[in-house]
């Protein structure tokens, strides 16, 4: 499996074996008595220490060893001169397999700002921040996988082409391959989509949700986790035109089974992170700390640690959207007219009313559970009261909605009757439909968005920061 890396090297005991480092250069630090060269391969956030001899090398090849490049050095594993690092590397051969010009090379060992490094999101997995978030987003993938299996579920693969808006709000990318100078015309003067690639129209996904559904009904427990698309423009911290979103779906499941499992997952998955990734979040801790430090003392946040352990520990607050609601009413920001939007039983709560109820009143994690069905899609279930339906949200701090699922609506007639009511063609989703017709059952489900976890998890600030090449209005450039 190719050379040890810089991880395992960093771990084994120091007795002059040979070792081969191959990475980049952090930084090259030159004194009287020796070459230090920082080198760091992604493995860890950690680099190893190479030290070599003034003079033991050409000039020519010195100089070319800058932050950066790519080397493969040899020599032999000693226990470290200097404080800071319990191991090094004696540098016996140094080859470099490519420089970086410090005069162009945009990385250069100093603190650049996050909007920058989106501007070189080629480069920035080189950075210690970004390598921390990439390798604590891929121990929660993992984790992710790892609680389904455990428990009994099935990985489903959903299609990323639909030709259904599982979620009705219409915000989708198209598909097509017709040619856009030469766009068939019927008689009517409409697009002719039958001449397209599907035969009619089609576009990105925005949920798997529904086509998860048809697999619950067969395997009784199922989940998805893959891209999804949402053509809104939304220029904000909390929104990308593509993320990855993980949605269980669970036959026999009802809404406070659903809310079981969605605060049990996410909370196994943050703990796993908590175990698995201490070095990179510590280094993500600190770099928060320093951040706070220009802040006045009661801006400043909690450490990263403990807010991720006080989420795993506790349990979240449970409350019905009415409840919400009146909670909202009597607040402070209500009365003081501080809130932007108006409050009222009806309205689709905002980012600064979730805010409110999760960081000001509870300052916890909340599940708020039976919203208007106006505000929510047509799949949910109805409540007996025929105004609100089975739908729970997860709000989490400095986040807000993190997990939107429901119990779905398994009754025929009550689910074309929603269809109708918001104006689908109920010929678009037959397949849906006929689940109910043939063996329907309770079922529940919900959708995390990943990327809003990363968020969570690592105490990043925009989540443009938290995806190795994020996709929003006007930006897909790498
Ligand atoms: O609440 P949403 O729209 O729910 C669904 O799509 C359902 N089909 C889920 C289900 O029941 N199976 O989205 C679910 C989650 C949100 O809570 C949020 O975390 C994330 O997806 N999300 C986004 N993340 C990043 N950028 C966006 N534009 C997002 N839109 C939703």
């Amino acid at each position: 499996m190719g050379p040890l890396q810089i991880k395992e090297i960093l771990q084994a005991t120091p007795e002059n074996q040979p070792v081969t480092l191959k990475g980049w250069v952090r930084t090259k630090r030159e004194s009287k008595n020796a070459i230090f060269i920082a080198l760091n391969d992604g493995s860890t956030i950690h680099n190893i220490q190479a030290v070599a001899q003034p003079g033991q090398f050409p000039d020519e090849l010195i100089q070319i060893v800058t932050t950066g490049a790519c080397l493969k050095i040899t020599g032999q594993l000693v226990e470290s001169q200097g404080s800071g690092q319990a191991v090094e590397v004696k540098v016996e051969s140094i080859e470099v397999y490519g420089a970086a010009d410090p005069d162009v090379y945009p990385l250069q060992p100093k603190k650049h700002s996050l909007e920058f490094l989106r501007e070189i999101a080629h480069l920035r997995p080189r950075t210690n921040t970004f390598g921390a978030i990439l390798r604590i987003r891929h121990a929660l993938a993992f984790a992710v996988h790892q609680y389904f299996n455990d428990r009994g579920f099935f990985y489903l693969h959903t299609p990323v082409i639909t030709a259904s808006d599982a979620e009705g709000a219409g915000e989708m990318f198209r598909v097509t391959t017709l040619d856009l100078n030469k766009i068939p015309r019927t008689e009517e003067g409409a697009i002719n989509f039958k001449e397209d690639f599907f035969g009619r129209e089609a576009n990105l996904t925005v949920s798997g949700q529904l086509e998860g559904e048809l697999g619950a009904m067969a395997l009784s427990k199922i989940y998805t986790f893959g891209p999804t698309f949402r053509a809104e423009n939304s220029n904000t911290t909390r929104h990308l035109a593509e993320f990855w979103m993980i949605e269980p779906e669970m036959a026999f499941f009802e809404l406070e089974d659903n809310m079981d499992a969605a605060e049990d997952f996410v909370k196994t998955v943050i703990a796993s992170a908590l175990e698995n990734c201490k070095d990179d979040l510590n280094f993500l801790q600190n770099r928060l700390a320093e951040e706070d430090k220009n802040k006045p003392q009661n801006e400043r946040s909690i450490p990263l640690l403990e807010k991720l352990s006080f989420v795993v520990d506790n349990p979240f607050e449970r409350l019905t959207y009415t409840e919400a609601i009146e909670i909202l009413l009597k607040s402070k920001p209500h009365k003081e007219k501080k809130f932007q939007y108006p409050v009222g039983w009806g309205i689709d709560l905002s980012s600064e009313h979730e805010r409110y109820l999760v960081e000001k009143h509870f300052k916890k994690p909340v599940i708020l559970t039976n919203y208007p069905k106006e505000i929510k899609s047509f799949y949910m279930k109805l409540d007996e009261d025929g105004k609100t339906v089975r739908a729970m949200d997860v709000l989490f701090p400095g986040i807000g909605e993190i997990i939107g699922g429901s119990q779905r609506e398994e009754n025929y007639e009550k689910l074309l009757g929603r269809v109708h009511e918001v104006g689908i063609d109920p010929q678009n989703l037959w397949w849906y439909l006929e689940t109910r017709k043939f063996g329907t059952a309770p079922h529940s489900g919900f959708g995390l968005g990943f990327e809003r976890l990363v968020l969570f998890v690592t105490g990043m600030s925009n989540i443009r920061d938290v995806i190795p090449f994020p996709r929003y209005p006007k930006s897909a450039e790498f």
